[in-house]
């Protein structure tokens, strides 16, 4: 799957530890910045993976600043865009089932790495289970 991917300083480091994480399950990975620990501004990075996700450019994408929040909310303003913060098993896996959720944004800051790269392995694994859910789907879309 081609998967894009993006952090602010805050989850720079989080953000380098994923993508290895993703590469060795077999995802193909655009990974859209930041580069460094240097202070930036994460709707710049929600944006550019936001973007790609809803073009159609990448399947799924993964965002992380320090809480998960920041990214969450900017990249949910972009149409087509159902960005899950999940910072725990249960949701990363629900945010897939029932939301089709198709950015996972973390909190560098709220979660272990540990528990980041479980976070992430279930959300990439997880299918959309459609169904009576869809047509809820599809009310988030007429919202738009
Ligand atoms: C950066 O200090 C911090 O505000 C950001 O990473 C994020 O937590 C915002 O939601």
């Amino acid at each position: 799957m081609r998967i894009a991917v993006g952090a602010d300083h805050a989850g720079y480091r989080l953000k380098q530890r994923l993508v290895r994480v993703l590469e060795e399950e077999g995802h193909q990975i655009d990974d859209r910045g930041t580069f460094s620990e240097d202070s930036v501004d994460y709707p710049d990075f929600a944006a550019a993976v936001a973007s790609e996700v809803a073009s159609g450019d990448a399947e799924l994408g993964l965002l992380v600043c320090g809480t998960g929040i920041g990214v969450g909310i900017a990249a949910n303003k972009v149409d087509g865009i159902r960005a899950a913060t999940c910072n725990d098993l249960f949701t990363a896996r629900k945010s897939r089932e029932h939301n089709d959720a198709n950015i996972l944004t973390v909190g560098s800051r709220v979660v272990g790495s540990g528990l980041a790269e479980d976070i992430v392995r279930t959300f990439f694994a997880t299918d959309f289970e459609a169904g009576r859910h869809q047509r809820r789907v599809g009310k988030i879309h007429l919202l738009e």
